[in-house]
This record gives C-alpha cells, sequence and structure tokens, in this order.
C-alpha cells in the first residue's frame, strides 16, 4: 500500500476495498488485513471516513496550512491558504519612516513587559473598542498574532491530556496547537448557523472536558456566523460548568455590524484573541487576548515560556496605523475587495450541478459542499496536479471519520482577480468532469 502511493498508482482519495474483500483477493485472514489497514492509519497513509469506507490520505502537507509557509513559491494558484488579499495591504513606508524618526525610537529595541507596552494594549483596547467590544487595556495582554493567541489561552486554560471541545469542522491552527500541546480534541455539531447550543451541553456533561475554542464570526471554514441569541446559551452553558471560552475574533474587524462577544456576556471565563494579520497585514505578528483575572497569571507565564514578549515592532505599527487612520481605511478596502472575490466565486460556482456554496461579503473563503459520491481529498489531488491548491475537509475536522464532501476554497489568497478566476476555472472544470476513479488491487 506504502509503495502504491508513494508511485502515485494509489492517489488521494482513492477508497480502499472493503477489508472483508481484500482478505479473500490476497488469501490471508481478515485480521491480518484489519491490522494492516489499522498501520496505515497509523503511518498516515489513509483516514477512515465513516460512510465511505477507508481511503488514501491527501498528500503529506498538502493539507497543512502551513504548507505554502515553509515551502518555496511553486507557481501554483494558492486557494488554501487563508490570506488576508495582500493587494490590499497598506503601503508601511511612511509609518516606518515616522516610527524612525522618533527620539525615543531606541525605546523598542528594550525587552517588553510579557504582558506588552502599556501603549500598545491601549492600541489593542482602543481597536477592539471600534468593533463594539468594551475592553480594560488593564485586561488585555499583547500575544504575536492569533495563532500565538490561541496557543497561550490553550496553554493557560490546560493540562496534557485534557480534552479540547472545538465545532466539529474547525480552524485547522487550532488542531496543530492541541497536537503540540498534547490535548484530545472532541468536535461539537455545527448547523448552517454555526455551533449547536444543544451539542456543546451534551459534550461538557459527557466528557470531563472544560475548554471550548470557536470561531463565532466568520467560522473558518463555514463563513457561519453566530447569533446573539446562541452566543447567550452557549456563555450560560459555559458559566454552568465552570469551563473555559477560547473566542477566536480574528474576522471581527471585517464584519459591518457584528454580534456581542461570548467575552462581553462571560467576561471572566473568556480569552477573546483577535490580531491585525485580517484586517492589516499577514506579517505584523502582533495579537491580543483577554486575560480573566484567574488566569492572568497562567498566560503571563505562557508568554515568557514561549517567546518571553512578543517583539514591539509590529505592535507599533500597529498602534501608529491606529492613530493615524490606516486601519480603518485598510479594513474598508480589504472588505471591498473581499466582497468583489465572493461574487467572482459565486458566479464561477453558481453553474455547477449539485454544489452548494456558503460566503460571506466579510470571508477570505467560501466553503463548498460537493455532490453526493464525490471525494474532497480526490478534488483536491485532482486540483493540485492542475496547479491549484485547495483544503479538503479532512483538514478541518476534529475527527478523523467524517464525511469527505467540502472543500474550503480561500479567495484572498491568489495576487490578484484574474489569478483567482484562473483557479476557480480549474475548480468548475475538474467538477463538471465525473471524478477519475483509479482501478485498484
Ligand atoms: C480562525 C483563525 N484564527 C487564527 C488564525 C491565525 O491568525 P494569525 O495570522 O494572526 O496568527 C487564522 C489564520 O488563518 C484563522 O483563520
Amino acid at each position: 500500500m506504502a509503495d502504491d502511493i508513494a508511485a502515485g498508482r494509489l492517489r488521494p482519495g482513492d477508497p480502499l476495498p472493503p477489508q472483508r474483500e481484500l482478505a479473500d483477493t490476497l488469501r490471508v485472514s481478515l485480521g491480518t488485513v484489519t491490522r494492516a489497514y489499522a498501520e496505515a492509519r497509523r503511518r498516515g497513509l489513509v483516514i477512515g471516513q465513516r460512510r465511505r469506507g477507508t481511503i488514501v490520505a491527501p498528500e503529506r502537507g498538502a493539507d497543512s496550512p502551513l504548507a505554502s509557509i515553509v515551502s518555496e513559491p511553486s507557481g501554483a494558484i494558492d486557494l488554501a491558504a487563508n490570506w488576508p488579499i495582500y493587494a490590499a495591504d497598506p503601503d508601511p513606508t511612511a509609518a516606518l519612516r515616522e516610527i524612525a524618526s522618533r527620539p525615543d525610537v531606541r525605546s523598542l529595541l528594550r525587552y517588553p513587559p510579557p504582558e506588552g507596552g502599556a501603549r500598545h494594549r491601549a492600541a489593542g483596547a482602543a481597536w477592539l473598542r471600534s468593533q463594539g467590544v468594551k475592553i480594560d487595556p488593564e485586561a488585555l495582554l499583547v500575544s504575536g498574532g492569533a495563532q500565538h493567541g490561541i496557543f497561550l489561552s490553550l496553554a493557560a486554560s490546560t493540562i496534557p491530556g485534557d480534552t479540547l471541545l472545538v465545532e466539529s469542522l474547525t480552524y485547522p491552527g487550532v488542531l496543530a496547537a492541541a497536537r503540540t500541546l498534547g490535548l484530545k480534541v472532541r468536535g461539537v455539531a455545527i448547523d448552517e448557523q454555526g455551533l449547536v447550543p444543544e451539542a456543546l451541553e451534551a459534550a461538557f456533561a459527557g466528557s470531563d472536558a472544560k475548554v471550548l475554542y470557536c470561531v463565532p464570526t466568520v467560522h473558518n471554514p463555514t463563513t457561519a456566523i453566530l447569533s446573539e441569541a446562541r452566543k447567550r446559551q452557549i456563555a450560560d452553558i459555559v458559566e454552568q460548568h465552570r469551563g473555559w471560552i477560547i473566542e477566536d475574533e480574528i474576522h471581527r474587524s471585517l464584519v459591518e455590524a457584528p454580534t456581542p462577544t461570548l467575552y462581553e456576556l462571560a467576561p471572566e471565563r473568556t480569552m477573546l484573541v483577535t490580531a491585525a494579520s485580517k484586517a492589516l497585514a499577514g506579517s505584523l505578528r502582533v495579537g491580543f487576548v483577554t486575560a480573566p483575572s484567574a488566569l492572568g497569571q497562567a498566560l503571563l507565564s505562557a508568554v515568557q515560556s514561549s517567546v518571553f514578549a512578543v517583539c514591539p515592532l509590529g505592535a507599533e505599527l500597529f498602534a501608529t496605523w491606529l492613530e493615524n487612520g490606516t486601519v480603518t481605511k485598510t479594513v474598508i478596502k480589504k472588505r471591498r475587495s473581499a466582497e468583489r472575490r465572493q461574487r467572482l466565486a459565486f458566479d464561477a460556482l453558481a453553474e455547477v450541478d449539485g454544489v452548494r456554496l456558503r460566503g460571506d461579503p466579510a470571508a477570505y473563503f467560501v466553503w463548498l459542499t460537493l455532490p453526493t459520491g464525490r471525494s474532497a481529498t480526490r478534488l483536491a489531488a485532482d486540483a493540485r496536479d492542475r496547479g491549484v491548491r485547495v483544503l479538503p475537509r479532512s483538514a478541518f475536522s476534529a475527527e478523523p471519520d467524517g464525511p469527505d464532501d467540502g472543500v474550503r476554497l480561500c479567495i484572498g489568497s491568489p495576487e490578484d482577480e484574474k489569478a483567482l478566476t484562473k483557479g476557480l476555472n480549474t475548480v468548475v472544470d475538474l467538477l463538471r468532469r465525473p471524478q477519475t476513479e483509479l482501478a485498484i488491487f
């Protein structure tokens, strides 16, 4: 099996034969085949799908959200990474010159306090206030982007072996952080409107989990936005179980009228995580985390043991841009561009039979549900062969045996609308053809 996968005779998404059938063909016992399948799964060669049996896993690294950062640019059209439309990034020249010309510029070279400098925490609080979230700067700490904020929040609220609750489809970065921290992950059902409160109640009641990570605003990957009513239910459930919420609000600034945060509904139980990456520029690596008083010290220890303190240069650029209005202008520009790109995706995919598309004007991605019988893993592999990267549902799945029927298309990643259209057309073309099946065994 491993040889066939390495040689390309078995392709990602290919179904493996039922175990009994294979045992008969190879004239070995069923137990031998079962052990071989388990070993293949352990090696990451195959994944189990509830209804479709076992299939060949996505190519190694192909479903990693970080793959395109660490690999050389390949010329491929990237619809896999949630990049924030670089063409709408601000020009940093004037702000960098201004910072460089300040008499106290050298103070930026000193070790900052682990929670971040007062000016930068105040900037974070002011920015959150502009998004309708009332917050005291003292209750905030500076993180190195939202991914770091998630990592800090998990480190502060869990110990290895704990169970983390997440939406059944979730941001791959939280799955990676949970793995690093030795956490078990359990998916909580979502529907068209996002996290289902009754399922959350059952998950807390039926496990020893204490922490919920969720993306209430423009859920990654489905783009759902949680209503205020559901948030109230969720906040109540978490309060009742004396749990913690890690509320990822990275997309909040892009949404015109967001609902109140879980943080406001349960401030002493919520670590709200946000960052400037999607609103301004991915490289700034500046984010903010709200620290409930019971976890303040643990969060600070997590900062110190990970980076000691976040480099203040990105935070200073952010604070300067917040003061001179660049943040507001850039968010408007990015949002308009996202809206236009959403329309391009809907126009391109509208004509394809059987697919369902979900998007949001503020989202840098759309979520595609495939017609029955199509494999998302296979689509991703076929697209990759044609120079387009997309992520199949398994990359977002909290548990390994979900259906293989969804693909996230990141419309914010391609450099321009022409490249986006080319990538979308490739996906449309693949969807219009019958799925290629390889004869196996
Ligand atoms: C939901 C979500 N949270 C967090 C992040 C990471 O953000 P940052 O780049 O600030 O680390 C991303 C990036 O794609 C994301 O989609």
